[in-house]
């Protein structure tokens, strides 16, 4: 893979921190497509790419396609996912022979409705966010030894300081970004590059895309992430705080 010395640490026994900073740091060292080759070495087949089929996730898959021919992909589906995400999903069955695997509440919306009362997200986003993302990831990780999220450091104040790798006292497992460096050109750059499938509603305004009712486009020259649950204090679901 590299002429690095890729670190060969398991990170899923909660190491301290300062084994911890040392991976860190040399992990900070390799290019983008070393750190996703170290992380199916390092962890497969127990490592598993979360995945919204968002632009920095298609980067993401499609490195891992390069070096593992079934990568584990899987995507929290709300029910409420925009139409042209779940085309997007089946391109990437058609391209890549990927399976990506859903991972949803058992609680359908209508129930939702009967138990929470009409559009949950509009009065309580966290709470249905809890229950149509968290709830199923935290059972979906369970059992894993590390994920491989696409978050970058200039999308959120909250990410800025996000590590390259850390062990997720959260879910109990190792979580991997390789894409905390990238910018929003470097993503895009890539896929066109690679020739990637992406999402066509990033050309149409939607930097980020999350539940059809949570998401609008947002004007050049706006922050990217104000089109996320748009009007509302909220900027993260819960999945990455
Ligand atoms: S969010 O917290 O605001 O929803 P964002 O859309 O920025 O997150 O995505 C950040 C990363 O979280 C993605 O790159 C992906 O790894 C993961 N992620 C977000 N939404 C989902 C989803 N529906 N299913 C699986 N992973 C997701
Ligand atoms: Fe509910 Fe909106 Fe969160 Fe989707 S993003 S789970 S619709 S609050």
């Amino acid at each position: 893979m590299s002429s690095h010395h890729t670190p060969s640490l398991q990170a899923d026994e909660s190491p301290s921190p300062k084994v911890m900073e040392r991976l860190t740091q040399q992990l900070e060292c390799l290019d983008t497509p070393e750190v996703v080759g170290w992380a199916f070495e390092q962890y497969a087949p127990h490592l598993v790419l979360a995945s919204s089929f968002g632009a920095e996730d298609m980067v993401l898959l499609d490195m891992l396609a390069r070096v593992w021919p079934s990568p584990r992909v899987f995507y929290l589906d709300t029910g409420l996912l925009y139409p042209q995400t779940l085309h997007l999903i089946d391109t990437v069955r058609a391209k890549y022979g990927i399976h990506p695997e859903c991972v949803a509440t058992p609680l359908s919306l209508e129930q939702q409705a009967q138990q929470y009362g009409d559009a949950l997200w509009s009065r309580d986003p966290d709470q249905c966010c809890q229950i149509r993302k968290v709830e199923p990831l935290t059972r979906h990780l369970q059992g894993e030894r590390a994920w491989m999220t696409g978050i970058r450091r200039d999308q959120t104040l909250a990410r800025r300081q996000t590590p390259i790798v850390a062990y997720d006292t959260r879910f109990h497992l190792t979580k991997i970004n390789p894409l905390v460096r990238w910018t929003d050109k470097d993503v895009f750059r890539y896929l066109v590059k690679q020739e990637v499938p992406y999402n066509p509603l990033h050309d149409e305004g939607y930097p980020s895309i999350g539940c059809l009712p949570c998401t609008k486009p947002v004007t050049p020259g706006e922050d990217p992430r104000s089109g996320r649950w748009s009007g509302q204090e909220k900027t993260e679901c819960g999945l990455h705080l």
